[in-house]
Formats: structure tokens, sequence, C-alpha cells
């Protein structure tokens, strides 16, 4: 069984950890099997399972079905569900909503974008619900945001996101996610932090790295590709050989190569 203690330890090695999004019990059984440690079940099922332009519509119920469908396929790896738009907008309801994550979902860690929640992340910690953070670009904040942008490209704004990371870190958050964001400003919070930071889009020298299954298999439905984004299904001719190929790709350090990194 993969616990966060595993995942601290592969940190401390020096062993790259491989996560990968999964929205149901039968993907999630496949990379497992292939040798994915953390099972994300991101809101990004608002854009690659049902067709919508960003994760801002996904509802609190659709997160605990496909949550509690993935944990029905896996025995070994963590399963960490995001809580969705608006599922954490009072600390009350954020409780809530996490607790539905972990007893109907049987999700084992909950991630959280952003670090405007300090406190909530103290109070989720004291209540024994564990943390994962996500800094750098923030989907649900795209409309803020105006587009899906790299984010920390200035002084000033890398310094924020490194400070969030501490801050995070110092709340209780005991993992974090790291979106888009320069590969030199990855390795410095990777660096800084003691919990495990995972990449996406955030270079090579961070703990681990995270894609989204559907891009990975290179299903990607707008065309509109991340640069991060690579196809392991095209040379493996299979999706469990794509997910193992994805898997030793992120433990030998060969991705994100310098073309997927800002
Ligand atoms: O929702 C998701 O899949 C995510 C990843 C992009 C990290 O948050």
């Amino acid at each position: 069984m993969i616990t966060i203690n595993s995942l601290n330890k592969l940190k401390l090695e020096c062993e790259k950890i491989a996560v990968l999004t999964s929205y149901d019990a039968s993907f999630a059984k496949i990379a497992e099997s292939a040798g994915v440690e953390v099972i994300l079940v991101g809101d990004s099922l608002g854009m690659v399972v049902q067709g919508q332009s960003s994760t801002v519509p996904v509802s609190m119920d659709q997160m605990v079905y496909h949550t509690a469908c993935v944990t029905r396929g896996v025995s070994r790896a963590l399963v960490i569900a995001d809580m969705p738009f608006m599922s954490h907008a009072s600390d009350e309801q954020a409780l809530l909503n996490a607790a539905r994550l972990m007893q109907e979902g049987g999700a084992r860690m909950v991630k959280l974008e952003g670090a405007g929640e300090l406190d909530l992340v103290k109070k989720m910690t004291a209540h024994s619900i564990p943390v994962c953070g996500h800094l750098g670009l923030l989907p649900q904040s795209i409309h803020q945001l105006g587009g899906y942008q790299v984010q920390g490209k200035d002084k000033h704004d890398a310094q924020k996101i490194f400070l969030d990371a501490e801050a995070l870190e110092e709340a209780g958050a005991q993992m974090l996610v790291l979106e888009c964001v320069p590969a030199e400003l990855g390795k410095e919070i990777s660096k800084n932090l003691k919990i495990p930071v995972i990449g996406i889009g955030a270079g090579v020298d961070v703990d681990g790295q995270v894609l989204v299954l559907y891009d990975m298999l290179g299903m990607n439905s707008d065309g509109l590709q991340p640069r991060f984004v690579k196809n392991f299904l095209a040379d493996a001719g299979s999706i469990d050989g794509a997910i193992k190929a994805y898997v030793q790709a992120v433990k030998d350090g060969s991705y994100p190569g310098r073309e997927q990194s800002y």
C-alpha cells in the first residue's frame, strides 16, 4: 500500500514519483498495475470526460462518483481527489465535502487549488484530512486568469509561488502539485520543501510528474496541446504499454525533456 510515508521516502531517496489521473475503475486498475504510485481523480474530468470547456462546471457529486469508481479499481495506489470549484467556499462546507471524498469516495487525500486558504488547510489537517496543495496555473481560476498561461515567469510572480509553497507546507499540506511554471522555479521549490512536489509542466527537477491520462494517450479532442504533454501511446501500441513507458520515463528522468519544459 502506497502511503504518504512511502512517498516521502521516495523523495528522500531521490526516486521520482509517477502520478496519473484516472476517472474510472478500469483505467485506474491498469495505471496501478503499470506502476503508477498515485492516482489523481482530477476535476480535469470536466474537460476530458464531460466535454466542458473548463473544470469550473464539475460538481461535488460528480467528484464523489468518479472517486468511488477509481478506488474500487485499485488496492495499492494512493488516491487523491480534487475539491471542485466552490466546494470549499466556507470552511464548514470544505470539511464536509472533503469528508465525502474520503468516506463515500474512498480518497486518501484531497487536493485544493491556490494558497488563499491556509487556515482551512490547517483545519483540514487538524481533522485528519490529508491535503495536497496546487500552485502555479490554477485551472479553476481560468476566468480570472484569462487563459492557460505559464505562471511565475517574472521574478515577482515566481517569488510569490515560492512563498505560497512554503506557507502551504507550513500549514500542513503533505504534497504539492505545481502546474505550468518555469523548470528553474520547479527545481527551487522542490529543493526547498520537505513534502513531495509533483510537477505538470514544471520541469524535470521536481519529485515526480503527473499527466492527464487522456492527454498522454493522445486523446486530445480540441487539438490544443500544452507543451508539456507527450503522447506515450504513439510508440507503445497499447494502453498498458503507454502507461508503463510513462512510469519508466518519469523514473529515469527522460520525461519531461527540454522540449516539454518552460
Ligand atoms: O484536474 C487535474 O487533472 C489536475 C492535474 C492537471 C494536476 O489538477
